[in-house]
């Protein structure tokens, strides 16, 4: 989500004449996008925008923005305008697309903005410009927001309610990425599976929505994320079944195995119906993969909850999770419980990441001397003279080429694995 927003600011940038700048080299304009979910995610940003003050003094008609989650919540944009004086824009989540006016006006008059709007339903602007970035892959929002209000997360507060956007202007901005040569078009929101409740009650939803994407003419490829885990029904999975080109990779977050936890964490779900969910995909897609984000150290944690979650690990088989340690997150119900030894906490991500570590390895193995249709991404950022791309179902595939396979689907032999990696040789 964030990626693509960094790609609606680069349009901005974009339409105001700037061209991007290389690392390293002087910039007029630094935009720092920033993230809230953990602190140390907040961290990173302070830590990079303190950065920019000795770039400042080097260079003080460079204009420094800041925007995103971190500036949105409760006081945060005006206390780190404090922190860092230096700093000539800091806007919220919701009204981005003001950089537009103030860059402008910054580089004009050196004036000074803080501006954070706390409207909860921040209308849809339908007429960004984005500067993509992602080469054979587009993103495309089709939702905004979160009705959710997981006890531990920030998000709902710093992004407002759930919006959105209309079937129509959905599948307008598709049909011109495939017509632009997008190979893969990935669609974004908080929680897709709740797509259209707002705006049509319960006559379209996300399945019909991806029913009608998945009809539109082309090879291209559509993946979805991130899909709450409450709302992922049956139906979905028949539609995921029916078209090829909607890959098989379902990004299901579980967060926890412990049914004690889960209902602390407000996820409306039991460790039982989210197994039956997955031993659903599994039945009408067993090529699946299915990954996850998973949370330890969440307040009341016990031994016995954290072994209720690796048992879920082993009994799933994810072929990839996304591991955190809780973070506390002010003003979130969860800041408010009584927290677990940060010791404790290390310990059980550890052994959670090793747990998954030898999953990971040996479905990896499962893929050798099978052949895989890869749509080819990229050069090999560490294999000189290959090429890097995705299995349907979201596993990244190094094999022997060049540019002229970048956009193009390939049929890969999988020769060998190593932990997470794939390696392989195309076949005709
Ligand atoms: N602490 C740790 N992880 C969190 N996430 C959300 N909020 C927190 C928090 N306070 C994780 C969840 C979510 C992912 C995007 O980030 O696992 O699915
Ligand atoms: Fe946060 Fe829960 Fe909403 Fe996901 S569903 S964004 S974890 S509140």
């Amino acid at each position: 989500m964030n990626v693509h927003e960094s790609e609606k600011i680069a349009g901005i940038l974009t339409k105001l004449g700037y061209i991007e700048a290389n690392e390293g080299e002087d910039a007029d304009v630094v935009v720092f996008n920033t993230c809230c979910i953990r602190d140390n995610a907040e961290r990173k940003a302070t830590g990079h925008i303190g950065m920019m003050k000795t770039e400042k003094k080097k260079n003080p008609d460079m204009i420094v923005a800041v925007v995103g989650c971190m500036t949105q919540q409760d006081g945060a944009g005006r206390a780190l305008k404090e922190k860092f004086p230096f700093i000539d824009i800091v806007l919220g989540t919701s009204n981005l697309a003001l950089l537009e006016t103030y860059i402008p006006s910054v580089a004009a008059s050196r004036a000074k903005y803080v501006d954070i709007d706390d409207n909860e339903l921040p209308p849809i602007n339908e007429n960004e410009t984005f500067y993509r970035t992602s080469g054979t892959n587009a993103w495309l929002n089709i939702m905004y927001g979160c009705n959710n209000f997981c006890t531990y997360c920030i998000v709902p507060y710093v992004r407002g309610r759930e919006r959105s956007r209309t079937k129509e202007a959905i599948i307008d901005e598709f049909k011109r990425l495939v017509d632009e040569g997008y190979k893969e078009i990935t669609l974004l929101g908080q929680n897709v599976n709740s797509y259209g409740k707002d705006i049509y009650g319960n006559s379209y939803g996300f399945a019909q929505l991806l029913e009608d994407l998945a009809k539109v003419e082309g090879k291209h490829r559509i993946r979805f994320m991130t899909s709450h885990p409450k709302d992922f029904n049956r139906g979905l999975i028949d539609v995921i079944a029916a078209y090829p080109n909607i890959c098989n990779n379902i990004h299901l977050p579980v967060q926890s195995g412990s049914d004690k936890i889960l209902k602390l964490m407000n996820r409306h779900y039991t460790r039982d119906y989210y197994l039956d969910t997955v031993a659903a995909i599994r039945e009408k897609l067993p090529d699946c993969g299915i990954t996850t984000d998973i949370m330890v150290g969440f307040p009341y944690e016990e031994e016995s909850d954290f072994l209720d979650t690796l048992d879920l690990v082993e009994k799933v088989r994810y072929s990839n999770a996304f591991t955190f340690v809780y973070s506390v997150r002010k003003g979130t119900p969860a800041a408010e419980m009584p927290q677990v030894d940060p010791l404790v906490a290390k310990d059980r991500i550890m052994r959670l990441i090793a747990a998954q570590n030898r999953i990971t390895k040996e479905l990896s193995k499962e893929y050798e001397n099978k052949v895989f249709e890869v749509l080819c991404e990229d050069l090999s950022p560490t294999k000189k003279g290959c090429v890097c791309g995705r299995t349907d179902s979201g596993r990244l595939v190094t094999f022997a080429g060049g540019s002229d396979l970048i956009g193009k689907f390939c049929n890969v032999r999988i020769t060998r694995s190593q932990s997470a990696s794939l390696f392989g040789e195309t076949e005709e």
